[in-house]
């Protein structure tokens, strides 16, 4: 197991953390991680915020792990089974839109931004014009008041 962070030149690749396990390799883009904490309520052995490094992927059947990554509504956790199989995304895609502009859609995208063309299944995208992260949601906008219906909290 190994954490290893990946430092980019700007507008090159996005910094990613990457937690390879034996069976499955997580990664993490914490910049579009908005804190739902789908991956802490949903395998705690796995995913520790007071632990480090949080990411443990062996520490469950990387069948497990796979299912909670794909929770992650942000795309900020990804997976890559050993075996080279990779994530399906959801049929059909879907869009849902809440009350202060986020994009919340899951299913076969190609999302064009800062990276170039990034090939994605689960993403939160920025519809008010705030976030830092464009294109994607980084909660500085109107999605952080705490009665919106946002993915996640801070
Ligand atoms: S956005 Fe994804 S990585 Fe961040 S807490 Fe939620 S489930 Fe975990
Ligand atoms: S919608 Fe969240 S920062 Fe714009």
């Amino acid at each position: 197991m190994t954490d290893r962070t990946t430092e980019s030149a700007p507008d090159e690749k996005p910094k990613l953390k990457e937690y390879e396990g034996e069976g499955i390799t997580v990664t993490f883009e914490p910049r579009r991680c908005l804190h739902a904490a789908e991956c802490v309520h949903g395998l705690p052995e796995v995913f520790d915020l007071s632990r480090r490094p949080w990411v443990l992927p062996d520490a469950a059947e990387a069948g497990l792990v796979a299912e909670v990554v794909r929770r992650c509504p942000s795309g900020a956790l990804r997976y890559h089974p050993a075996d080279g199989s990779v994530e399906h995304p959801d049929i059909p895609t879907t869009v849902r839109r809440t009350p202060s502009g986020q994009l919340v859609m899951r299913g076969g995208l190609l999302v064009t931004g800062a990276y170039g063309d990034r090939p994605e299944a689960r993403v939160v995208l920025c519809g008010c014009g705030a976030s830092g992260n464009q294109p994607y949601c980084d909660h500085s906008g109107p999605c952080a008041e705490p009665d919106d219906d946002v993915p996640g909290r801070r």
